[in-house]
């Protein structure tokens, strides 16, 4: 081993696809992340030991380290391709073992900056949310203008994430998104997310706009009928509210509770993959 580097999962509590188009969304980093160790190894650089099994995985390693001369074990327990951040979790854990390797230091905006052609690579032109709250830590507001992150607060909710066991393909929806042009949505989601940090405190009123962004995030076409059926599931089962996260088509929903057992325990009698996070 010569070198090696973590990044954070993430989860967007509001205003995915709207921070595309420089509004805000509110993202956490999860106590689940992704590790990555560099070996020297003769030949061409590619994954040795590897949690992740993705044609672009190769692409993604290259775009951080030279072309020969390194195996690269990836571990992680992200579920991958579900929104929770595995891509950027990976870019920020390369970014950081090859900085190590050099021996460097960099700052956070260098290594913002160096872990974005990671992100491309999965995601086309992401609008850094991702990434940039995987390496930030904690609760973050983030504007792709500047970027500008804020730090905020870390609540006294708790979110329980539910798999809809599919993944969505991130590029795919961004681009169903611009295609179908909801200029209008995007603006009341962005508008949503400015209430939702007035009320990071209130989980009774944050809960509200969850299901609020959740409607939106409906309207704009990257819900599915398994999404919407956990989002009843959790509301159900008493959670202040819940909704998508990431960027749809399949993925996960995030509910928001005080108390995780009674939406894991009514996910667990749908025979749904659900557990909690914590803020990481
Ligand atoms: O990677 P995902 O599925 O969490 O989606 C990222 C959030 C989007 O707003 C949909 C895209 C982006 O680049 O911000």
């Amino acid at each position: 081993m010569i070198a090696t580097g973590r990044g954070s999962g993430k989860l967007i509590l509001c205003g995915e696809h709207a921070v595309v188009y420089g509004h805000p969304a509110i993202a956490l980093a999860v106590d689940r992340g992704t590790t990555v160790v560099l070996r020297e190894r003769p030949g061409p650089t590619g994954p040795g030991v590897s949690d992740v099994d993705d044609a672009r995985l190769r692409a993604a390693l290259l775009a951080v380290l030279p072309a020969e001369g390194f195996a690269v074990d990836v571990a992680t327990d992200l579920p991958i391709g579900r929104g929770m951040g595995s891509s950027a979790a990976l870019a920020v854990a390369l970014v950081r073992a090859d900085a190590a390797r050099r021996g460097e230091t960099p700052s956070f905006d260098d290594l913002f900056q160096r872990a974005f052609p990671v992100e491309r690579v999965f995601h086309g032109d992401p609008s850094g949310v991702d990434h940039g709250v995987s390496l930030h830590g904690g609760v973050v507001r983030y504007l792709r203008a500047g970027p500008t992150f804020t730090h905020l607060p870390t609540p006294s909710w708790r979110l329980v994430v539910l798999d809809s066991g599919s993944a969505g393909d991130t590029a795919a929806m961004v681009a169903a998104v611009r295609a179908r042009g909801v200029p209008d949505v995007l603006a009341r989601i962005g508008a949503l997310v400015s209430d939702a940090e007035r009320h990071l405190g209130d989980p009774v009123s944050l809960g509200e706009l969850l299901d609020e962004n959740h409607a939106l995030l409906q309207q704009i076409g990257v819900s599915t009928p398994a999404l919407d059926g956990l989002v009843r599931l959790a509301r159900a089962a008493g959670a202040f509210g819940a909704k998508l996260a990431g960027a749809g088509g399949g993925g996960v929903v995030i509910a928001l509770v005080d108390d995780p057992a009674p939406v894991l325990a009514a996910a667990r009698g749908a025979g749904v993959t659900a557990f909690p996070v914590a803020p990481g």
